[in-house]
């Protein structure tokens, strides 16, 4: 079974997907992460991670091992991410590690495209959104606890700008599949936006 997990930033998806993951016993897989590893490459290379050359050499040489490293979130990171995923030849580099991920015994993945690119045959899609001003507040929290210093307002422009940029991009831009399950999570905790969730797959799966 492959469950896909799309939606912007901070609007649950990864705690959400966890959760899911353990909950079904699936392997788990945060996409946004190879992206941000690509643009953690291109940086260290001293390379802008919107030439597209550097970046197609970075993601073809993505090891799975530098999705661990602990350098992959932070300001500079969103937007090195954000502006490597726009390139197609960055995008085919990982399409095919993404699908044997899931292929194996099936998977949660989360990110912007699983459910119309990666896995547009997934069974269960979920597209996970918030109001932009509480993303932004859950953002903001986020970078405080890593000790990052950010005002809310600018954490706010920057994650309006990534959106746009992730939406407006010719190749798997930020939109929800066809027969995607929608899940607000404004008003909701991690606990409450799971149950939701299991309640949206389970009334799917009795339907089908
Ligand atoms: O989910 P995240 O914030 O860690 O993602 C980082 C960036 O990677 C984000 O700007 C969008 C991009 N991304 C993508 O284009 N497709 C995915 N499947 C996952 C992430």
């Amino acid at each position: 079974m492959i469950i896909a997990v799309d939606g912007p930033a901070a609007a649950g998806k990864g705690t959400l997907a966890r959760r899911l993951a353990q909950h079904l016993d699936l392997p788990y897989l945060d996409t946004g992460l190879l992206y941000r590893a690509v643009g953690r490459r291109v940086l260290d290379a001293g390379a802008d991670p919107a030439d597209p050359a550097a970046a197609e050499a970075a993601a073809q040489a993505l090891m799975p091992e530098d999705t661990a490293r602990g350098d992959l979130r932070g300001p500079a990171q969103d937007e090195a991410a954000s502006k490597v995923a726009a390139i197609p030849g960055v995008r085919a580099a990982l399409l095919e590690f993404q699908r044997r991920f899931g292929q194996e015994r099936g998977a949660v993945l989360d990110g912007r495209d699983i459910g119309t690119v990666v896995f547009p045959e997934a069974k269960v899609k979920l597209f996970v959104t918030a109001h932009p001003r509480e993303r932004a507040r859950r953002r903001h929290l986020e970078m405080l606890g890593r000790g990052q210093d950010a005002t809310l307002e600018a954490v706010e422009a920057e994650m309006a700008a990534r959106d746009a940029r992730d939406a407006a991009r010719d190749v798997a831009p930020l939109v929800p599949a066809r027969d995607a399950l929608l899940l607000d999570t404004t008003d909701l905790d991690a606990e409450a936006a799971f149950r939701r969730a299991l309640a949206l797959i389970t009334g799917k799966s009795k339907l089908s």
